[in-house]
This record gives C-alpha cells, structure tokens and sequence, in this order.
C-alpha cells in the first residue's frame, strides 16, 4: 500500500477516510473526484500536502483514470464515487447507473491493465504483489429485512431502489473481474454511517440543521423504519483493515449492532437541542422505502478482528456538536443549487 487511489474523497465518507490514512499510514494518496454537490474540498482542509494529490475528474473518464494509474503507479483502488442518495435516485436514477456502474468498471479495467503482470495475455491471472481494489459498497444492496434477521454476505442481493440496484450491480462487476480475470479484489458492505461532513440531505446533519434553525423535521411515512447506524470513523477503520487483512474475493459486511427507528434519532436531536416534538412533520413515504436493515458482523470481527470504537450515545453528542460548532461549513454548503433540491423534495408535495 504505496500509492492509494481514493475516488470521491471529497465526499462524506472518502474525506474522513483520507485523513484516517494520513494519520495511519505514510502512503500517498490520490484523491480523484468530480467535485459534483456532494464534493466539497473543505473537508479536506488541513490535510498533509506532501502525501495527498487531488485531481478533479470522472471515474467513467477511462483516459484520465489510466494516466493516473500510470503516473503515479498506483497499487491501491478504494473506490468511494458515487452518487449516494436514495432520494435522489428516484427522480434522476440513470446519473446512478452511469457513475456508479459504469465509473467502476472502468476504475476496473485500468487496474487490471496496470496491475497484471503480463498485461496482453488473457489468460494469465497473475498480479503484481501487493495490488488491491477495494469497492466500498453498502448494506442496501440486501434489500430489506422484516421484523427479524440480519444481512450476512451469503444474503441473496435484492435491491429495492435505483441507488441500491446501481451498486449491487457494481458488487457483480467486481466480483466478475476477481473470477474472470482473478483481480486481487474485496467488497465491504456497510451500513448507515453518521459523523462529521455529512452532506445535509441525509437524516441526521438534515435533521440537525433544521432543528436548530426552528425548520419542520421531515418524517417520512410512520417514522418506524429501522437503520443500522455506524460512526464514520469505524467504517473507515473497517476499511483499513480489510485492505490490510481482507481475503481477496471475500466480501465483508461492516456494521455496529446499532440499531435505531428514525423516529428515536428524530426525537434524539430534538432532545439534545432543547427543542420539542412540535417541529415533527409527518410527510409521505419514500416510494419503495426499504423498512429495516441490520448487518451481522460475524465474519469481520472473528476473521479481521475490527470491533467499532464508539458508543452510539458518545458518536451522536459528538456528531451533534461538531455541526452546531460548524456553521460556516454548513453555510457554504447550503447554496442556491441545494436550496433549490429542499424546496422540490419538501414544499408542496410534502409538507
Ligand atoms: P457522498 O455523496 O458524500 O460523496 C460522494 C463523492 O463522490 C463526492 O465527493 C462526489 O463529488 C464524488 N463523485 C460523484 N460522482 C463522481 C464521479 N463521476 N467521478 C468522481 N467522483 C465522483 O457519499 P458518501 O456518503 O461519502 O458515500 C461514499 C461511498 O460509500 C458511496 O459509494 C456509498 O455508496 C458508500 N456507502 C455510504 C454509506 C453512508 O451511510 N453514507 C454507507 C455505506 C456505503
Ligand atoms: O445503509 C447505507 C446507506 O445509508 C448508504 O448506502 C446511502 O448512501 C446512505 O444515503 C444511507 O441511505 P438511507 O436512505 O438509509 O439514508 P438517509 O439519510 O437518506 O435516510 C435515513 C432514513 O431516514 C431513511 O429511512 C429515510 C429517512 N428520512 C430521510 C430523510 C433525508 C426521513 O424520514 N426524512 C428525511 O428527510
């Protein structure tokens, strides 16, 4: 692990992710990302400039991808990029299939150009040492689960969403080119993750801006639907050691045993800022809602020896006071182009 590929560090997870790698390892890394609404370079303020090289571009952009791979002989893929919100995906599902099918296919087949050791024989599988692509999936590709039960990795994958389609077709990408072509690979699935630099569409800084700012809280459907929630930094150490550790081939499922309604969250955030449960507004439901989902944890603990760090109760006071702390950040987040996404999703329809 030399010279580390991270697409979409930008992003929620990919930013922490770079800095969880600066701090514990002394690789170079490069950042490759679009730079779309979800890509904010603040994130990465601070960060080691030595080690770290950002370019801005398009994982589906095969030229560009290739003459990274060669330029700075990269051994390392951890493939972040994506377009990552649900909701989204209802309105505008074919930018999903497009960055998160294609844009990983084609970070694919660079690295098996790259990578192989005789790179025009087609049949050989031989790699050289030390490569890995790492795909970092989720737990959605499962589906969703009744009452009981949990996701293992031997759970049949049952999409629900366009977002969830587009990245368990991904996981078949990647687990075709580990077959077809023995492409030193893993896939980790993880759930809900929750921390620092989450973009203010997703539940938790949504819900946290608004409260503070006396907006209405948007429930959607009854509120019970059940997620499997992470601190970003154990996913993120998840990741280092599957890349450290992991099987190739192997998939492994990433999750806390932390299990939440929306609705405890909702009242959570209420509570922690001093507000009350007048600001709750029940909307429609998400069309095709996925109603729980719980990862078992079985094979990254006992095989990888990964356990999270944080409690729930101490990841979520942090959490909640890091964006109270962070104005400016959300701030310059909440520009025209995202002010106008929250009046489509929130005004006549649904509130
Ligand atoms: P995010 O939306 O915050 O970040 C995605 C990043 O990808 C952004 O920086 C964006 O600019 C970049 N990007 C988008 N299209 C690109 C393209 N064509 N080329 C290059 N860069 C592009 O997402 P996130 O929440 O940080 O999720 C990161 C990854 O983790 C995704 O693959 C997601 O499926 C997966 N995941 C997320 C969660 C979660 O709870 N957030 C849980 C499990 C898995
Ligand atoms: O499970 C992992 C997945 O978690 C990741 O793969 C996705 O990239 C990530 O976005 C997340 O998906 P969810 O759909 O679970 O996250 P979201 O924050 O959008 O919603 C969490 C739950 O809260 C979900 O049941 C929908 C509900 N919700 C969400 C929003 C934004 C509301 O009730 N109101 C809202 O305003």
């Amino acid at each position: 692990m030399n010279n580390i590929l991270v697409t979409g560090g930008a992003g929620f997870i990919g930013s922490n992710f770079i800095k969880f790698i600066s701090a514990h390892n002394g690789a170079t890394i490069i950042n490759l990302d679009l730079l779309t609404y979800a890509g904010n370079l603040e994130n990465l303020k601070g960060i080691n400039s030595a080690t770290y090289h950002f370019i801005k571009g398009d994982v589906c952009d095969s030229a560009l991808v290739n003459t990274i791979f060669a330029d700075y002989h990269i051994d390392t893929v951890v493939n972040f990029a994506a377009e990552s919100h649900v909701d989204r995906s209802i309105t505008q599902p074919d930018i999903f299939l497009k960055t998160n099918v294609l844009g990983t296919q084609t970070l694919l087949e660079a690295a098996k150009k790259h990578w192989k050791k005789l790179p025009d024989d087609k049949y050989s599988r031989e790699y050289k040492a030390g490569v890995k692509f790492l795909q970092v999936s989720t737990d959605e590709v499962y589906g969703a689960l009744g009452k009981t039960g949990k996701f293992t990795e031997n759970t049949a994958l049952a999409p629900n969403s366009p977002y969830s389609a587009s990245k368990a077709s991904a996981d078949l990408f990647v687990r075709s080119y580990h077959e077809t072509f023995g492409l030193p690979s893993n896939i980790t699935r993880c759930s809900n993750n929750y921390g620092p630099y989450q973009f203010p569409e997703k539940l938790i800084p949504l819900m946290i801006n608004n409260c503070k700012t006396d907006k209405q809280l948007p429930v959607y459907g009854d509120g019970m639907q059940v997620r499997d929630w992470l601190h970003v930094q154990d996913h993120c150490k998840a990741i280092y050691t599957v890349l450290q550790k992991g099987i190739s081939g192997e998939v492994y499922n990433i999750g806390g045993n932390n299990e939440k309604a929306n609705i405890e969250i909702v009242r959570l955030i209420i509570h922690n800022l001093g507000k009350t449960d007048a600001l709750i507004r029940y909307v429609p439901d998400r069309p095709g809602h996925d109603r729980r989902y719980a990862i078992d944890n079985t094979k990254i603990t006992s095989e990888l020896g990964w356990s999270p760090s944080y409690t729930f109760e101490q990841g979520m006071a942090e959490t909640i006071k890091w964006y109270l702390d962070n104005q400016v950040w959300l701030d310059n987040i909440i520009s025209g182009a995202y002010t106008d996404y929250l009046n489509e999703m929130y005004t006549t329809e649904r509130l």
